[in-house]
């Protein structure tokens, strides 16, 4: 039966622009935050890092590295801060590489919560929702150690680490950021307030899917306030194994993600970025109705590395509005060039993810040179 094609919604294409909030892209493909511990003892972005993020600007748009707020949440030796005016100045000279390429960057925060060690942070308090630790080990300065007991969040100090994201967004906008996305994902403070294996409270912030979700409403609400919501973003990681947080309840997964996104739904945030097995599937579908905004997605870590094939489909089948890619583009800084044309692409080295220096992370070869 013949179609008539003027009724029919174009189906877009990976390489299609799109608006998420006030940030346009040029593209659908974007840059996974991907955490590289290139920041020196400092936290703040050097010549490195500001070569690593204007290599990578074609495309749509960068979520960089999680970034602390302030100094107690740093999860992790050499990771970059936004908690003094000296880091965001060395963000600012990272924004304008990009912007100077005709590239878009939101920066990621991200509080470790209970996922860090006093050998990472600089001898501060861990603080989290309750006292529980994460039964693992994690790299310091002192090689690894087990994770310690993380002291339960006064109300005061939950009203602190509030102030201190409108604060860190505030820095990030005012250093040039196009936005900032907030880190609600793989078991760092935000996601252990939701878990009901990591909150063990009794208060307001406890019990209840309701209770639970008090906390990331509170920060999303806050920061959108300070910066405007079309400029904020949020990622999620609902059932996701990582930092013990266990949201193995899919009901329980529902009710808490599906309040959260109820109260954060009026905000009308630049984005919703949800990390998942299945994007396509009904937890996230209906998370995104729930929403009711765009949508990122990522499935990357419960297989291998999110593919060409798996990106295209992921658009062309209309599960999001634009899909977050990390290792592949750890490897191909000129990504969208070799997937537009299906050129063959470099293999990434994850013993150099992590590693002090250029290589492994700015010495991947461009494709007129590979
Ligand atoms: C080296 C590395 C560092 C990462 N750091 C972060 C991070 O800072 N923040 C975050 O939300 N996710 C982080 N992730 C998860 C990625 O954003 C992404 O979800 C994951 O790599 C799967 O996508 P991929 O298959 O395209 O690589 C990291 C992953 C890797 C491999």
């Amino acid at each position: 039966m013949p179609v008539n094609t003027s009724e029919v919604s174009p189906v877009p294409s990976l390489f299609s622009p799109v608006s998420l909030g006030k940030i346009e892209l040029a593209n659908r493909i974007v840059m996974a935050p991907l955490t590289r511990v290139r920041a020196g003892s400092s936290g703040i972005p050097g010549d490195l890092m500001v070569e690593y993020y204007r290599q990578r600007a074609s495309v749509g748009m960068i979520i960089t590295e999680g970034t602390y707020p302030d100094h107690a949440s740093q999860g992790y030796v050499g990771e970059p801060g936004i908690a003094t005016d000296e880091q965001a100045a060395g963000w600012q000279r990272v924004f304008e590489a990009v912007h100077a390429e005709g590239g878009r960057i939101v920066l990621q925060i991200m509080h470790a919560g209970r996922g860090t060690h006093p050998d990472i942070n600089g001898g501060r308090r861990i603080l989290a929702p309750s006292a529980i630790a994460i039964d693992n080990k994690t790299f310091t300065e002192k090689g690894e150690q087990p994770y310690p007991v993380p002291e339960a969040m006064t109300t005061a100090e939950i009203r602190a680490a509030v102030e201190d994201f409108v604060a860190a967004a505030r820095r990030a906008i005012e250093a040039g950021a196009d936005g900032v996305e907030i880190h609600g994902a793989n078991g760092y403070l935000l996601q252990e307030f939701l878990s009901p294996a990591a909150n063990q409270r009794t208060d307001g912030y406890g019990g209840s899917p309701h209770n639970r979700a008090r906390f990331v409403v509170e920060v999303v609400t806050a920061v959108a306030q300070a910066v405007g919501a079309e400029r904020v973003g949020l990622r999620i990681s609902p059932e996701v194994d990582l930092g013990d947080v266990f949201e193995t309840d899919r009901d329980d997964v529902l009710a808490t993600y599906g309040t959260l996104l109820d109260q954060l739904r009026p905000l009308g945030l630049a984005y919703l970025s949800v990390l998942h097995a299945e994007p396509g599937g009904d937890l996230v579908q209906e998370l995104r109705r729930r929403f009711d905004g765009k949508l990122i997605v990522n499935s990357g870590p419960f297989g291998g590395q999110t593919t060409r094939e798996q990106a295209l489909q992921q658009i062309e089948a209309g599960h999001a509005d634009a899909v977050a890619v990390g290792r592949a583009l750890i490897a191909n800084p000129d990504l969208v060039e070799r997937w537009q044309g299906g050129h063959p692409e470099n293999e990434p080295r994850p013993e150099l993810f992590y590693g002090p220096g250029a290589e492994g992370y700015t010495d991947y070869p461009f494709l007129e040179a590979a």
